[in-house]
C-alpha cells in the first residue's frame, strides 16, 4: 500500500502521520513473518511512520513491516537467561572480528578485550555486576576495557565512546550469529571497576568498560524500537 502525504510544516506531518497511524490500522496487507518489529507502524512497502501520539500507542506494540536488512537491528535484545552449549573459536573470532570493525577516534582502536571461557572466573565476576548471577550459566565472557595509552589524545571520553561503538557491533554479531547476550555494565562504577580490574589484572592504564555476557539463548524477546518521536528535534532543538 502506498501512501502519498504532502505537507508544509512539521506540525503538518506530525499531525499526517498521527491519522495515518490510525488510519492503517486494520488494512495494512500481509507481512512476511520475519520483518516484524514492535513499535513501528509500516505503509505496506517497507515505508515507515512513526507513531508519536499518544492515540497510536493503541497499534505502538503491533508488529508493522521493516526493511529486512534492519531485522538485526531491531530484533537484538538484552538475553539473561541462557541454555547450556559451547561456542566454538571460530564464532569468538568472528565476534570479536565485527567488535573491531566498528568506527573509533582517528582510527586508534583503543579497545581490548578479555576473553572469559573459565566457569570459576565467571563465578567471580558473577557477585561483582548487577544481574551477573547470568555469568553463571553463559558460555562465555568478553570483558571490553579501554586502553587509556591508545586512545585519542588519551581521553577516557574518546575511548569510552570507542568501546560503545565495539560494543554494540559486538552485540549484533551475537545476535546474527543466533547467539544472546547482556550488556553488564563496569564503568563508571568505582566499586566494579576496582573489583574488575583486580579480577582481571588489568594494568593502570586499562579501563574496564563493560562485561558481555555471551550464550545461547534461553528466553526470546520481539523485535523492537523504543523509538518516541518527543526525542528527535528537527533542524532547531
Ligand atoms: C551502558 C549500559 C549498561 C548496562 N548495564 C546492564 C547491567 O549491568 N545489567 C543488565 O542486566 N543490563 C544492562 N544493560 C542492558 C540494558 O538494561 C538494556 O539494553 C535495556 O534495558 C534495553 O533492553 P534491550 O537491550 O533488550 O533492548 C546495560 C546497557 C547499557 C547500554
Amino acid at each position: 500500500m502506498t501512501v502519498n502525504v504532502v505537507a508544509k510544516t512539521r506540525c503538518e506531518i506530525d499531525a499526517i502521520t498521527r491519522r495515518l497511524c490510525h488510519g492503517l490500522n486494520g488494512c495494512l496487507p500481509p507481512r512476511p513473518s520475519n520483518s516484524r518489529v514492535a513499535g513501528f507502524e509500516g505503509t505496506g512497502n517497507g515505508r515507515l511512520c512513526f507513531p508519536d501520539a499518544p492515540e497510536c500507542d493503541v497499534i505502538r506494540n503491533q508488529s508493522m513491516n521493516t526493511p529486512d536488512q534492519l531485522q538485526i537491528i531491531f530484533g537484538r535484545r538484552s538475553i539473561r537467561v541462557f541454555k547450556p552449549g559451547k561456542v566454538d573459536e571460530a564464532t569468538i573470532k568472528m565476534l570479536l572480528q565485527a567488535a573491531m570493525a566498528a568506527p573509533s577516534a582517528v582510527g586508534k582502536d583503543p579497545w581490548r578485550f578479555i576473553v572469559v571461557q573459565k566457569q570459576e572466573t565467571l563465578a567471580t565476576l558473577a557477585p561483582e555486576l548487577a544481574n551477573g548471577s547470568m555469568l553463571n550459566t553463559a558460555t562465555l565472557c568478553i570483558a571490553v576495557c579501554a586502553d587509556l595509552d591508545a586512545a585519542h589524545d588519551r581521553q577516557l571520553s574518546y575511548a569510552l565512546q570507542d568501546c560503545a561503538a565495539a560494543i554494540e557491533n559486538l552485540l549484533l554479531a551475537v545476535h546474527a550469529l543466533g547467539l544472546g547476550a547482556c550488556w553488564l555494565g563496569v564503568h563508571p562504577r568505582e566499586e566494579k571497576i576496582g573489583r574488575v580490574k583486580e579480577i582481571f589484572g588489568l594494568p593502570d592504564s586499562v579501563m574496564p568498560v563493560a562485561c558481555i555476557a555471551i550464550g545461547h539463548p534461553g528466553e526470546a524477546k520481539e523485535a523492537r524500537t523504543r523509538f518516541d518521536s518527543a526525542y528527535v528535534h528537527w533542524e532547531k532543538w
